[in-house]
């Protein structure tokens, strides 16, 4: 019922197809793929040839995060590059049911996602069409920064929202996630839980890397919830 989903953002990029075997090995559910522009946020980071580089290495689910502007045009590149869910800022589409669109019809699932300012007002009309809402609980751009709290009014709201549409809608949330606090996050509502540094920094003295006491850690607190 709860999914984990590391950020690549904190692995070793020097190494980065063993830092994803690793992960999922570990029992990690999802790998989550920050795209960073430096236009829409102050960070550059990979694109669709990572993607596609790393597709063959594993069987789960890649949750593409895309903070980029404009959104559409790269969009059939990522789909094309092996990515299973595509998620973008509505502040960065000029067209929300069009972007959505244009994911699904490309055979992707659709998130969108929600900066700790942004109002959720942007789920009036398309939440139905939705696979996944996606709620930022730090300003997009970096990993490592500290979870802001008014995230969890937030996912308290878009879950009554979700559970009303009676639709399978994916409840994730970024930015900040730690053993210490992911069980309230997990009451708060969400059932899908990125966690970049929490995962990576946690290994990364371990050799080869090692993610399993990290991520036991993790599904521990999750089971108390
Ligand atoms: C931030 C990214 C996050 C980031 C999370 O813009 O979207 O996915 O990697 O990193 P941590 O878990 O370290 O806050
Ligand atoms: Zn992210």
């Amino acid at each position: 019922m709860y999914r984990i989903a590391p950020s690549i953002l904190s692995a070793n990029f020097a190494k980065l197809g063993e830092e994803i075997t690793n992960v999922i090995d570990a029992g990690a559910d999802i790998i989550h793929f920050d795209v960073m522009d430096n236009h829409y946020v102050p960070n550059l980071t990979i694109g669709p040839l990572i993607c596609e580089a790393i597709r063959p290495l594993t069987d789960a689910v890649i949750d593409v995060h895309l903070m980029v502007e404009p959104v559409d045009r790269i969009i059939p590149d990522f789909a094309k590059a092996g990515a299973n869910i595509i998620s973008f800022h509505p502040e960065a589409s000029r067209h929300i049911d069009r972007t959505i669109g244009l994911i699904k019809d490309e055979g992707c699932k659709a998130g969108m996602v929600f900066n700790p300012g942004t109002p959720l007002h942007y789920l009036d009309h398309v939440l139905d069409k939705l696979d996944l809402v996606l709620i930022m609980s730090v300003n997009p751009g970096f990993g490592g920064q500290k979870f802001i709290p008014e995230a969890l009014t937030k996912l308290t709201a878009v879950r009554k929202r979700i559970n009303a549409s009676g639709k399978d809608i994916m409840l994730e949330i970024d930015g900040g996630v730690k053993v210490d606090n992911i069980a309230e996050i997990a009451r708060a509502g969400a059932d899908t839980f990125v966690a970049g540094s929490a995962i990576y920094n946690a290994g990364k003295d371990s050799d080869p890397h090692r993610y399993d006491s990290v991520i036991s850690a993790l599904r521990a607190e999750l089971n108390k919830v």
